[in-house]
C-alpha cells in the first residue's frame, strides 16, 4: 500500500510552531509580500533575513509531537511505501525519524547561495550576510519558496501521487496551490483520499474521509485504524 501524507503548518502547531493563517497566525502582523516574495526579498533584504533567522532560532525550542512521531512509525512499518511531502520549513518530521520526507517549499535549516546556487546546512543567522562557504561571496538567502517562486522536487510528487493507493492531507488550510491540487490528482488516479485536520479546509468536500481534532489525537487514531 504506497501512501502519500502532505503536512501543513498544523501538525506542527501543537510543537509550538506558528501556523500561517489561523488567528494568531505567522502572517497576522506580518506583509507576505514583504518577507515571502522575491519582490520583497530585494527591497528589504535585512528585514527577511532576520525574519527567517528568528523562526530558525526558534526551531531550538520546540520538539516533534505525537503526530510527527505516528507518520515516523508509520515510516518504520511500511518502509519506502510511506512518502511525506511537507510543506513545513522545520525539521520536526527528521526529528521524530521520518527519512522519506521531501520538503516542497524548503527548510529553514538551509542556506541557499544566490551566487554559486550551492546550498548548505544553515543553522546561524544570515541577517550579518556570512560568506557563503562554497564560492565566499557573502549571498546566502533562506532555502525557502517564496510565493511566486516554483516549489521543490514536483515531479517526484507527482510521480508518487500517481502511484498512490492512500493520499492524507494533514494540518493543511489548503489555501496554496499546487500542494491544494493534490487530493484531486490522487483522487483521480484511484487513492483513498483523507483530511486530518483540526477544523474543515476548503478542500474537506474533495476527501473520501476527514478526521476532525487536533492533529497529536487524530494522527496517531488514523496510523493505528491503518495497521
Ligand atoms: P495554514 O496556516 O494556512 O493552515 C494551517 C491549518 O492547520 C489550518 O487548516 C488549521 O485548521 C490546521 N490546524 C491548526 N492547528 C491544528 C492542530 N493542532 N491539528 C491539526 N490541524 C491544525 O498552513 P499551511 O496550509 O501549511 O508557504 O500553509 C501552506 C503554505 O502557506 C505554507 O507552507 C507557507 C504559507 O504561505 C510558504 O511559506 C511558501
Amino acid at each position: 500500500m504506497r501512501i502519500v501524507i502532505l503536512t501543513g503548518a498544523g501538525i506542527s502547531a501543537e510543537s509550538g510552531v506558528a501556523t500561517f493563517r489561523d488567528a494568531d497566525g505567522l502572517w497576522e502582523g506580518h506583509n507576505v509580500q514583504e518577507v515571502a516574495t522575491p519582490d520583497g526579498f530585494l527591497a528589504n533584504p535585512d528585514l527577511v533575513l532576520r525574519f527567517y533567522d528568528e523562526r530558525r532560532a526558534n526551531l531550538a525550542t520546540v520538539e516533534p509531537n505525537a503526530a510527527h512521531l505516528a507518520l515516523a512509525e508509520l515510516e518504520q512499518r511500511l518502509g519506502d511505501d510511506v512518502l511525506v511531502v511537507t510543506q513545513n520549513v522545520d525539521d520536526l518530521h527528521e526529528r521524530a525519524g521520518s527519512k522519506n520526507v521531501i520538503h516542497m517549499h524548503g527548510q529553514l535549516r538551509s542556506a541557499l547561495c544566490m551566487a554559486c546556487d550551492e546550498r548548505f546546512t544553515w543553522d546561524a543567522p544570515m541577517a550579518n550576510d556570512p560568506a557563503c562557504p562554497g564560492c565566499a561571496v557573502p549571498s546566502l538567502r533562506p532555502d525557502i519558496v517564496w510565493f511566486g517562486e516554483i516549489p521543490y522536487r514536483m515531479n517526484e510528487i507527482q510521480d508518487a501521487l500517481l502511484a498512490a493507493d492512500v493520499f492524507v492531507a494533514i494540518g493543511t488550510s489548503s489555501e496554496v496551490y499546487p500542494a491544494a491540487g493534490f487530493v484531486a490528482l490522487a483522487s483521480e488516479v484511484g487513492a483513498r483520499t483523507v483530511e486530518l485536520n483540526l477544523h474543515p479546509s476548503r478542500m474537506s468536500s474533495h476527501f473520501h474521509e476527514v478526521m476532525e481534532g487536533p492533529a497529536s489525537e487524530v494522527v496517531p487514531r488514523w496510523v493505528r485504524e491503518l495497521a
